[in-house]
C-alpha cells in the first residue's frame, strides 16, 4: 500500500489560512475502514474536526515528500469515525432545450435549505458533473433546488442556463451598497425543478474582494438570507484555494468533494481537509466534510487500489458506489446540456448508462437530505 503513496506532494495552503504559530495538533477525520457500508445505512456523515487522519498529509505551507513506511505507521493507527451529526420528460433534447427559454424569477416561500459545496480534489475531477447529478436527483425527489455557480469558467451554467441576462452571482458579492439579494439573481434552469444563479467570466473580478475574513462572512450572509426559499443549494465552486473557493466553503454547511480514483486525488482530498481545519479558526460555520464523491471510476487496477485507499483513510464518508466514467455523462452535461434522465430517453444506445449514473447521484442525496 505504502508503494502508492510515494512521492504524493501536498500543496503550499493559502496564505490566509495559515495561522501565525501553527504548532498545536494537525486536524482529525476520524475514520473507519469499511469498504462494504452503505451510504444509506450510514445516513449522513459529518467531518467535525479532531486528531489527524494522516497528519503528514496535512503539514502546512511546505511541498511534503510522504514515504512508503510512514505512510503504513500513519494508516495503521487511524483512529474511529466520530459520532455523526443529524442534518437539517421530455421526448426529444430539442423539445427540452425549448422548454426553458425563458427564464422565469423563482417565486419566494418558506423553508431552510441545507447548503452544500462540491469541490474537485483537483481540477477535472468532475465536481461540475457531480453537482448537477445532486441536482437532479434532488429535483427528482421533489426537493427545491437551486444551483450557484462559483467558478468563473461557468460550466454549470452553461450546461444549466441558455442565457445569462439577469444579475449573477458577481452582483451578489459586491463590496458596494449595490449588491443584489442572492435570491434576485435566480433564474429556472432547463432541467426540470432545478434553478440557478449563474457565473460568468467576470465573477474573476471579485476574486480580491473575497480576500477577508469580513467579505467572506457577508458572502455568507446572503447565501443565509436566500435558504428559506430552497430545499438545498448547492454551489459549484472551483477546486484549488482561491478566494472564490473559500468563500464558498464558509458559506455552506457541508462540503462534498468529488475525486477521481487516482494517486494524486489522496493528495488533493488532503489538501481540502486541511483547508477546512484552517478555516474553522476564522469561520467556525464555515462547511464540515459530508462526503466524498469518487467519479471518472474505470475499473483499471491503479483505480481499485486508490479507491482502496482513500475509504482507508476516510472510511463511511466516501460515498459508494463511485461513479463510473461513462460517456453519457459528458455528452448529456456537456454537449446536450441536460439532465441523465432526460437524457437516457433521448439517446436509447446510451440509457443503461445515463440510469445507472442517475440512481447513483441519487443514492448520494440521501446522504444529504432526509429520505422522502
Ligand atoms: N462520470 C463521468 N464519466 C465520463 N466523463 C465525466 C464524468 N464526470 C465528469 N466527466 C467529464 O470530465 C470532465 C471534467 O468534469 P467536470 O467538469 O465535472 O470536472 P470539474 O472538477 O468540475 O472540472 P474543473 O476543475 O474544470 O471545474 C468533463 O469533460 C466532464 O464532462
Ligand atoms: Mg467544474
Amino acid at each position: 500500500m505504502g508503494r502508492r503513496h510515494q512521492n504524493l506532494a501536498v500543496s503550499p495552503v493559502h496564505p490566509s489560512l495559515v495561522p501565525q504559530h501553527a504548532t498545536g495538533p494537525a486536524p482529525v477525520l476520524a475514520a473507519t475502514a469499511s469498504p462494504t457500508c452503505t451510504n444509506r445505512r450510514n445516513g449522513p456523515a459529518e467531518w467535525t474536526g479532531g486528531p489527524p487522519v494522516v497528519p503528514a498529509l496535512l503539514k502546512p505551507c511546505r511541498s511534503t515528500v510522504v514515504t512508503e513506511s510512514e505512510v503504513a505507521r500513519i494508516l495503521s493507527g487511524v483512529p474511529a469515525m466520530p459520532p455523526t451529526r443529524k442534518i437539517g420528460k421530455m421526448s426529444s433534447m430539442t423539445e427540452h432545450r425549448s422548454s426553458a427559454s425563458t427564464p422565469r424569477r423563482r417565486p419566494r416561500q418558506r423553508r431552510g435549505a441545507r447548503v452544500v459545496a462540491v469541490q474537485g480534489s483537483r481540477g477535472g475531477a468532475g465536481a461540475t458533473c457531480i453537482t448537477l447529478g445532486l441536482a437532479e436527483a434532488a429535483a427528482r425527489q421533489g426537493f427545491r433546488v437551486c444551483g450557484l455557480d462559483l467558478d468563473p469558467r461557468a460550466a454549470l451554467t452553461t450546461a444549466l442556463v441558455d442565457t445569462v441576462d439577469g444579475p449573477t452571482l458577481k452582483d451578489v458579492i459586491r463590496l458596494d451598497e449595490h449588491a443584489v439579494p442572492l435570491n434576485d439573481t435566480t433564474v429556472e434552469s432547463s432541467w426540470p425543478g432545478v434553478w440557478a444563479s449563474p457565473a460568468e467570466r467576470t465573477l474573476q473580478n471579485r476574486e480580491r474582494d473575497l480576500g477577508t475574513v469580513h467579505a467572506r462572512t457577508r458572502f455568507r450572509q446572503r447565501v443565509e438570507q436566500a435558504r428559506p426559499d430552497w430545499d438545498l443549494i448547492l454551489m459549484d465552486i472551483p477546486s484549488g484555494l482561491s478566494n472564490l473557493a473559500l468563500a464558498g466553503i464558509v458559506a455552506a454547511d457541508a462540503l462534498v468533494i468529488a475525486s477521481t480514483a487516482t494517486p494524486w486525488a489522496l493528495a488533493g482530498i488532503n489538501e481540502i481537509v486541511y483547508t477546512l481545519e484552517r478555516l474553522e479558526k476564522t469561520h467556525p460555520q464555515a462547511a464540515t466534510l459530508s462526503g466524498i464523491a469518487v467519479t471518472l471510476y474505470d475499473d483499471s487496477a491503479q483505480a481499485k487500489r486508490t479507491l482502496t485507499e482513500i475509504r482507508e483513510a476516510f472510511g463511511h464518508l466516501v460515498w459508494s458506489p463511485p461513479v463510473p466514467r461513462y460517456a453519457a455523462v459528458q455528452l448529456a452535461a456537456e454537449v446536450h446540456r441536460m439532465p441523465l434522465d432526460t437524457y437516457a430517453e433521448a439517446a436509447p444506445l446510451r440509457a443503461r448508462e445515463a440510469r445507472t449514473v442517475a440512481n447513483i447521484h441519487a443514492e448520494f442525496v440521501s446522504c444529504l437530505l432526509p429520505v422522502t
